[in-house]
């Protein structure tokens, strides 16, 4: 088998076999494939996409391309969740100990941010002492002592995805269906969870723009999962505007303490509540409504809250931190922006402001940017409600000074006001099984 001829067969838009994308991933595992034929690959599935059969074998194939999690010694049902990525997304940190909290194995394994959109990664890496580099032996103690586990990928899970998408990173082939869907797919099923339940955000903050695109990803994810035998559900949840109010790893953090002990953002609460009723109802706990009630009692009861307190010191992390948020450092320099105009909040470019942490430090420009834990934003207000001119539309954060003023500015961009009433965009869209 030649990589040329293959190329060429997708370029003219034919269906590839199996054997001939699992030849195109071992290639890219072993390096025999130079980047220019991977990235010539990639341009053309982008550009002719790919069949529901090519998505699954190339899924399968990354999903075997390294280490393969066997989570079958641990107890009962272990249910994993995935976001596709967004701007103040902090659902891993309350959802995760939300479930745990009412017995359900949480093995989870989390990505950094990317672009302009958080990771959960860099988000616990923000706690003193909180080890996110766990050896697989590591990993499965601690789900073993603790029923949850909220590691990083350091083992090497397949590596055929990192190589293509730091690949597809650098040649914009990153907005394909069918290599989105795989991308995430072959990490989920290479992580050994039998349930999957999948956020796809739709709205300006996500990478799918439309609800169209978001629902055409979920069911392609959907499919991938049931094929290969893990019970697999998405919920559509909106990023037309940042989740909560607040941007960056620390102060994400605390929001998602807030959550977990009963306060916080209700539209924050509201996504995280549904996201754990939907795990608890895929590991088998009952009826959805019976589901919903047993996460608001996670909540209420307070176990969620100890739940996250056990993880955090249980991988290193100073626990005092969970019990005690307001213990966390703070940013040196602290900037008030102001509403430009009095209206109502027509719209937010959700990357936008994502952008604006980034470059007041709370992510990564080039993959080796070291980031500012105490950097972000806190808003003070989102679409469809009414400011006066000068009144605080949000609060930046950044050890650097210089960052502020650019920062500012590009946050000022991201509103457009209307005289009118405007509408609050729906949290969550619908559900795909
Ligand atoms: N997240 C991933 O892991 N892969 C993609 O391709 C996009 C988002």
């Amino acid at each position: 088998m030649r990589m040329y001829d293959v190329i060429h067969k997708k370029k003219d838009g034919f269906a590839l076999t199996e054997a001939e994308i699992q030849f195109f991933v071992r290639g890219v595992t072993d390096g025999s494939v130079p980047d220019y034929q991977i990235t010539a690959l990639l341009m053309a599935i982008c550009l002719k996409g790919m069949t529901p059969a090519e998505t699954t074998a190339l899924t399968l194939a990354m999903a075997n391309s390294g280490d393969t999690l066997d989570l079958g010694g641990l107890p009962g049902i272990k249910v994993d969740k995935h976001s596709t990525g967004g701007v103040g997304d902090k659902t891993t940190l309350v959802v995760a100990p939300m479930v745990a909290a009412m017995g359900v194995t949480v093995a989870k394994m989390s990505g950094r941010s990317l672009g302009h959109t958080g990771g959960t990664v860099d988000k616990l890496e923000g706690i003193p002492g909180f080890n996110t580099g766990l050896t697989m032996e590591e990993f499965f103690a601690t789900v073993r002592r603790t029923g949850i586990c909220l590691s990083g990928q350091s083992m090497s899970l397949a590596p055929a995805d990192k190589k293509i998408y730091a690949l597809r990173d650098a040649t914009a082939t990153i907005e394909s269906i069918p290599l989105i869907a795989a991308s995430i797919m072959s990490k989920k099923i290479a992580a050994g969870a039998n349930r999957i339940l999948l956020d796809v955000k739709t709205g300006s903050g996500s990478f799918m723009k439309t609800l169209d695109d978001a629902r055409g990803l979920a069911k392609a994810m959907v499919a991938i999962g049931e094929g290969a035998g893990r019970k697999t559900a998405a919920l559509i949840t909106d990023m037309s505007a940042p989740l909560g109010f607040a941007i960056g790893n620390i102060l994400e953090i605390q929001e998602a303490i807030a959550v977990l002990r009963g306060e916080g953002p209700e539209d924050l609460r509201h996504v995280c509540v549904e996201l754990a009723a939907h795990m608890l109802y895929l590991a088998e706990k009952g009826t959805i409504e019976h589901c919903r009630k047993l996460a608001e009692e996670a909540i209420a009861s307070g176990k969620a809250p100890e739940k996250f307190a056990e993880v955090v010191a249980a991988q290193g992390g100073d626990r005092a931190y969970i019990d005690d948020p307001e213990r966390f450092p703070k940013a040196k320099t602290v900037c008030v922006v102001t509403a430009p105009q009095s209206g109502y909040i027509q719209a937010m470019d959700t990357e936008g402001i994502g952008v604006t942490a980034l470059m007041l430090g709370a992510g990564r420009e080039k993959p080796d940017d070291i980031i500012d834990h105490t950097a972000g934003l806190i808003l003070h207000a989102k679409t469809a409600d009414r400011v006066e001119k000068g009144q605080p539309l949000a609060t930046l954060y950044t050890s650097d000074e210089a960052k502020a003023d650019t920062a500012r500015e590009k946050f000022l961009k991201c509103f457009t006001f209307s005289d009118t009433p405007v509408e609050k965009p729906p949290l969550i869209y619908c559900e795909i099984t």
